[in-house]
């Protein structure tokens, strides 16, 4: 796979630095809530960050998956979600629920989940990502928490995929464009 990859964009240590910063920051966030933390894994791209984000969140809370795909813009169905694997939960208005995200692309994926599990009643929602492409937004979307904002680039690793691989990589890099184009 190193052969694959033009640079390392997040190394280790910032990887490591930006988990204990997000972990800090959200720990200090819901310290006082009423209400059990869950915390939602989006499969596939963001089951490294939330692993390593999960272990230094110092409070009480619940683990949930789900999977979603988001349908562009230009298709009958924009606007809405698909659905691929749902939350096993019930009665959400019980609970504070923080999406976690490998990235933030177009904004469509992050902008109707949370949506959705707003309109599910859920007590707060909340939205954490790695990543952030602003440049590359479509729809009006913001995350709550934030590692890292970059530039338009091809990113594998850490999780991220091109064709379902390089997820295992232990660093997020920038793809070469011989790979892809
Ligand atoms: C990626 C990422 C987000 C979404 C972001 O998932 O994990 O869910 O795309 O893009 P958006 O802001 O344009 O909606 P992907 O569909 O590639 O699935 P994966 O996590 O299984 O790789």
């Amino acid at each position: 796979m190193l052969q694959d990859v033009e640079r390392i964009l997040v190394d280790k240590d910032e990887l490591d630095e930006i988990t204990t910063r997000l972990a800090e920051k959200i720990k200090i966030d819901y310290a006082n809530s009423k209400k059990p933390l869950i915390l939602i894994t989006i499969l596939k791209g963001s089951m490294p960050f939330a692993a390593d984000l999960m272990k230094k969140i110092d409070l009480p809370l619940e683990l949930e998956f789900m999977k979603v795909s988001s349908y562009g813009a230009g298709t009958k169905n924009s606007g809405e979600i698909k659905i691929h694997l749902d939350l096993m939960r019930e009665n959400l208005e019980q609970y504070d629920l923080l999406v976690v995200e490998d990235i933030v692309d177009s904004g469509r994926t992050l902008s109707r989940l949370t949506q959705l599990l707003k309109n599910r009643n859920a007590n707060s929602v909340r939205t954490c990502t790695l990543l952030d492409k602003p440049s590359r937004r479509e729809v009006p979307f913001t995350p709550d928490y934030c590692g890292k904002v970059i530039e338009d680039e091809f990113v594998i690793g850490y999780g991220l995929d091109y064709n379902e691989k390089y997820r295992n990589l232990p660093y997020v890099g920038v793809l070469k464009r011989s790979v892809y184009m």
